[in-house]
């Protein structure tokens, strides 16, 4: 099997995480360009690559020598630009959630793959290969607690980035709950209220943090999402599925519960690159795999559609106060 050439757009904090996973835990492949606007940063990063050429345009480097396929880690607005030249070419992409921040950018990402006729591009809502996730899924597949009634989800993270705006709690940190749900239940969201407590005293001026995020499913389930961007003492997910059979709950984090000193407790991870490091590298290798023969496998533009929507209706909601509809187009014959 040859190597994958791919091209890394942005090389912020997660798309040096990708060059980092592709070079060393992820076979077959190997990062050819790398594009970045701050051109320090991205000569910085190609610096670590053997023959990798770097570009300040994402266009120059999606056209680059050797480019086979295209890794999107830009901030959300830049996406839709960089997946039209990739699809242009012809070639898969991984693009990191959000798909876009509106479901008119994902609208128009799906009318491109339509012109072509297949599905090239995957969003990267990694939860999907997380381990504990997926165990998850197959115990509400297999029936294990009856039909699901309700998710319980946490999302906290220490700290929030100083860009983070009220909004993005919704776009940017509850769509992977969005996307998780929509998964694990096998439904699509149908309605979101969202519940703005007074901020945490951490939360910088103007953020709308923490928040209680209610969405309702086609199945007549419901999921709430605790999001809190600014907890200060680490990053945790957590979901508990309550079903007519029983309860299932993931997310833990009790790897090691340490007795001593008249004391047990463990460790609390601090960020998503060290609590999700085994599904990155779980997604990396199945779109690689499946890039090489032309595909893409796992979420797809509807994924990234359906979130969109799903994102749009929330901040309409976090805005109002009212329970806000989400409105979907008829899903096209491609993602069926
Ligand atoms: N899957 C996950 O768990 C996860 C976690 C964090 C972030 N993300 C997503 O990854 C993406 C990047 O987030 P990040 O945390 O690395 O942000 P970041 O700010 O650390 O990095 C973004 C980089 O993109 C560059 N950039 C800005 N405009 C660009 C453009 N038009 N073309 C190319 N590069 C551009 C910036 O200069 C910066 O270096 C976002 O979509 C974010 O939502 C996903």
């Amino acid at each position: 099997m040859s190597t994958l050439g791919i091209a890394v757009i942005g090389t912020g904090k997660m798309g040096a995480d990708h060059v980092r996973r592709i070079g060393r835990t992820v076979g077959g492949a190997r990062v050819v360009a790398v594009a970045d606007p701050d051109g320090d940063r991205v000569k910085e990063v190609a610096g670590t690559l053997d023959g990798a050429t770097a570009h300040t345009d994402p266009a120059a480097a999606i056209a680059a020598p050797g480019v086979q396929a295209v890794l999107i880690a830009s901030p959300g607005p830049a996406h839709e630009e960089a997946i039209l030249h990739a699809l242009e070419r012809e070639l898969p992409v991984l693009c990191e959630k959000p798909l876009t921040p509106d479901p008119a950018g994902a609208l128009r990402v799906m009318e491109a793959e339509q012109r072509l006729g297949r599905r090239l591009v995957q969003v990267g809502f990694m939860r999907r290969y997380d381990t504990e996730y997926a165990r998850l899924k197959e115990l509400l597949d297999a029936g294990g607690i009856g039909r699901p009634l309700f998710l319980h989800c946490r999302h906290r993270n220490a700290s929030s980035p100083s860009f983070f705006t009220s909004d993005m709690l919704i776009s940017d940190s509850v769509v992977h709950e969005v996307d998780a749900a929509r998964w694990l239940l096998g439904q699509e969201i149908t309605a979101v209220t969202v519940l703005s407590p007074r901020p945490t005293a951490a939360a910088p001026e103007g953020l709308s943090d923490p928040r209680l995020v209610l969405l309702e499913t086609s199945g007549g389930a419901v999921v709430d999402v605790e999001i809190f961007v600014n907890c200060g003492f680490g990053y945790q997910v957590q979901c508990e599925a309550v079903g007519e059979a029983g309860s299932a709950r993931i997310g833990d984090g009790h790897a090691m519960v340490v007795q001593a000193a008249g004391r047990w407790g463990g460790a609390i991870d601090q960020d998503f690159t060290v609590r999700f490091a085994d599904a990155y590298d779980r997604q990396l290798r199945s779109w690689v795999a499946a890039a090489g023969r032309g595909r893409v496998a796992g979420p797809d533009a509807w994924d990234g559609y359906a979130a969109a929507a799903v994102s749009e209706a929330g901040i309409a909601a976090a805005r109002s106060g009212a329970r806000s509809v989400v409105e979907l187009t008829e899903r096209p014959a491609l993602y069926r």
